[in-house]
């Protein structure tokens, strides 16, 4: 998600570093930016002066230390691993300006245990987007236990200039929308591995009858299979019930490695290059 994230930014102007370890993770991003920038260009909701301002507004790095010493803000879009997270942040916390303000756009991790790393907790806050970052409106602001009301106020303002509609919410397991989001594709693989119905059918009701832009089964390749149990976890350890345990079906799939879009193959096949929706062969029917 970091690619859309610093296109949102810099696209409203903000100059952005965009930081990875890898120069070609980092090219892969910025030719991204570019694709999602030329379509806003043919939907004609930018113009081509728009797209070249926004590409010049991005500098990349391969170095944390110096990508974020002159920030105001570093938004961390790293991978859904805690450990990771944690080792990111003491960095981050040793590199960035001691006013600047720390926000994870985790989608499930604690921000009160991120914040615990740093000698900052006050300006550690979740920034949680929505993918397509550029299209969704949501931003989910998580306050923290130590979370200044100061801090709070100004990210809810800084998504505003982004023209995003900030939500503010509080620290706990999944914060509201994967709370609500996961337990609805969790009950449709369940759904899939009782035998109730097979794949199509599950994603045409939800989108024909609840008027979904796509179907449980179908965005769960899209939010990738490992993050979608990995919050899940996360939702059955924070809240100890039952109710939020992973299906067996997701578990096996994650383990053989069938992880949705990212890997070629989920629920559906991503490899034949069309649009069209092609059911994986261990589902068809
Ligand atoms: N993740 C990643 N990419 C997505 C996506 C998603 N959830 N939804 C759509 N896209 C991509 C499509 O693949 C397409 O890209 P390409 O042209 O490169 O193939 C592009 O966005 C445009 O999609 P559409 O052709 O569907 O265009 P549209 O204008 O008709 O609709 C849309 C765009 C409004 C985003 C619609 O597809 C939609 O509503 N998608 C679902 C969005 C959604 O539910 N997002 C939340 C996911 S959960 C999350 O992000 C947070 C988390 O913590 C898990």
């Amino acid at each position: 998600m970091g690619n859309g994230i610093a296109h949102t930014f810099a696209q409203f102007d903000y100059k952005v570093n965009l930081i990875d370890i890898s120069q070609p993770a980092l090219d892969k991003a910025l030719a991204t930016i570019t694709k999602n920038l030329d379509r806003q260009v043919a939907k004609g909701s930018i113009t081509e002066a728009d797209k070249q301002k926004t590409l010049t507004n991005i500098t990349t790095f391969t170095s944390i230390a110096d990508g974020v010493k002159d920030r105001d803000l570093v938004v961390e879009a790293a991978t859904e691993n805690v450990d990771i997270k944690l080792k990111l942040f003491k960095d981050i916390d040793a590199n960035a300006p001691a006013n600047c303000i720390l926000a994870s756009n985790t989608s499930s991790i604690s921000i009160t245990s991120i914040a615990a790393v740093t000698k900052r907790p006050d300006k550690v806050i979740g920034m949680h987007f929505m993918n397509p970052v550029p299209v969704m409106k949501l931003v989910e602001v998580i306050r923290g236990y130590s979370t200044s009301n100061e801090v709070t106020n100004l990210i809810m303002e800084t998504s505003k200039k982004l023209g995003k509609v900030p939500t503010e919410v509080n620290d706990l397991p999944g914060f509201v929308a994967n709370k609500i989001l996961m337990p609805m594709i969790n009950e449709a693989i369940i759904t899939l591995f009782e035998g109730t119905a097979g794949v199509e059918e599950i994603d045409t009701v939800m989108k024909l009858g609840m008027a979904h832009p796509m179907g449980p089964l179908q965005l769960a390749d899209f939010i990738g299979l490992d993050v979608c149990l990995s919050i899940l976890n996360v939702l059955h350890e924070g809240f100890g019930n039952p109710k939020y345990a992973p299906c067996p079906l997701l578990v096996n799939m994650v383990t053989a490695g069938k992880l949705g879009v990212k890997s070629g193959e989920g629920f559906y096949s991503w490899t034949h290059g069309t649009k069209d929706l092609i059911v994986a062969d261990n589902f068809k029917k």
